[in-house]
């Protein structure tokens, strides 16, 4: 077994001051990882982010991160529109990855990473890990066992509202707290289907497996966002919904949207003869799963991220635990073998998910999926 990873943190943006800096920088993880270097292109900001969070090495080139600062993995928190070509320049240099969603905007590229980490021995786990948690795993078995007799349909989605916008680290006047949301309405990689209906297609297909053929509507309802005194003009579209056909006749609605979702949120809501389920009620009543707390889920939400495998000790107390999650599982995977279930396979075809519906809204033709996992 390994001592330490070494990781290097690429973007020292919002979710790594909120989330993969204080989580890897608790004592409980010495003895597994080492914050070796964090790296961000606007001055100072790696510099504060390490000075703050105890990084061995700052770096505002990325090129200078992976040369010079002695990691043995990397995660990378920058804008999706970058994560091919960071994830591809990793895997180069030989760094095992973990990639914050999504992996990748291309089923293409995708497939690129996965061969080019197979050749290598490398290992990739590729958020969200969202069949880790384990309310959806007891929806898969619910589901098998009958627990809502055929099941006909499911809704899943999530809206971008003004979210990104009102993060504590948008409006501030330092470099740690002026984070500019602007890629977030801007192609490659803005729009809310790779930010955030990525978690419930992850749900969605954990639960039922892969899918077939889509088809979809898409644009843009919102064109102008503002935060701050700054307006951003939004050229990646905001409003999408997405027909997913499961076989035999089992169809999906998932939205990606400027506002407004569908009941079920992030994790979807299954529709059976017999039932539903909605979230983590069945037919309206709480359902019983390994670990579940009433009370934690009254005090942090539906999302239960608290029983995740990883957060025990000071992780309770810290934000975005799933993504603190999903870089454990990479650091168990590289130490011990242990391999995750947050697999490139898994993200890629959720990837094809989102491509194939875009295609399909800009030819009107229904698309035929070509992944698997
Ligand atoms: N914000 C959230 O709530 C949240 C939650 C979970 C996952 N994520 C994911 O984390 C990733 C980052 O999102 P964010 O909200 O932190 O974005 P952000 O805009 O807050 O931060 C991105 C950072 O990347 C930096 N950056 C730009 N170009 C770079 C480059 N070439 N190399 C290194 N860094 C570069 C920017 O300067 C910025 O500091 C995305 O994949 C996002 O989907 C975000």
């Amino acid at each position: 077994m390994a001592d330490q990873v070494r990781i290097g943190v690429v973007g020292a943006g919002s979710i790594s001051v909120r989330g993969i800096l204080p989580h890897l920088a608790q004592p409980d993880l010495a003895d597994r990882v080492a914050l070796a270097a964090v790296c961000d292109p606007v001055p100072g900001r790696a510099a504060a982010a390490a000075e703050k969070f105890g990084v061995e090495q700052a770096f505002t080139s990325y090129e200078e991160l992976l040369a010079a600062g002695d990691v043995d993995a990397v995660t990378i928190a920058s804008p999706i529109g970058l994560h091919y070509e960071q994830g591809k320049l990793a895997l180069e240099a030989g760094k095992h990855v973990h990639f914050n969603k999504t992996m990748t905007i291309t089923v293409a590229e995708a497939t690129e990473l996965i061969d080019l980490a197979a050749a290598r021995q490398l290992r990739i786990v590729a958020s969200p890990g969202e069949m880790l948690r384990p309310h959806h795993v007891r929806t898969r078995e619910l589901i098998a066992e009958g627990a809502i007799g055929t099941l006909s349909w499911v809704s899943c989605g999530a809206a971008f509202g003004t979210y990104h916008e009102n993060e504590s680290v948008r409006g501030g006047s330092d470099v740690l707290t002026n984070i500019d949301p602007s890629w977030y309405f801007r192609k490659p990689g803005g729009g809310p289907m790779y930010d955030m209906t990525v978690y419930s297609l992850h749900t969605v297909t954990g639960i039922l497996g892969p899918a077939r053929r889509v088809t979809a509507m898409s644009g843009v309802r919102v064109p102008t966002r503002s935060f701050g005194d700054r307006s951003v003009e939004t050229d990646a579209d905001d409003n999408t919904a997405v027909l997913i056909d499961f076989g035999d006749n089992l169809f999906c609605v998932a939205t990606g949207t400027a506002a407004g979702t569908m009941t079920g949120g992030m994790g979807g809501a299954f529709y059976g003869t017999d039932g539903t389920i909605n979230g983590l009620l069945l037919n309206g009543e709480p359902f019983d799963f390994p670990g579940r707390n009433p009370a934690e889920t009254q005090a942090r939400g539906p999302l239960n991220q608290a029983l995740l495998p990883h957060v025990t000790g000071p992780h309770r107390e810290i934000e975005e635990q799933h993504v603190y999650e999903d870089v454990m599982q990479l650091v168990d995977w590289v130490r011990d073998g242990t391999p995750s279930i947050v697999t490139a396979e898994h993200a890629r075809h959720v990837i094809d998910i989102i491509e194939s519906g875009y295609r399909a809204a800009e030819t009107g033709q229904t698309q035929d999926l070509t992944t698997t996992f």
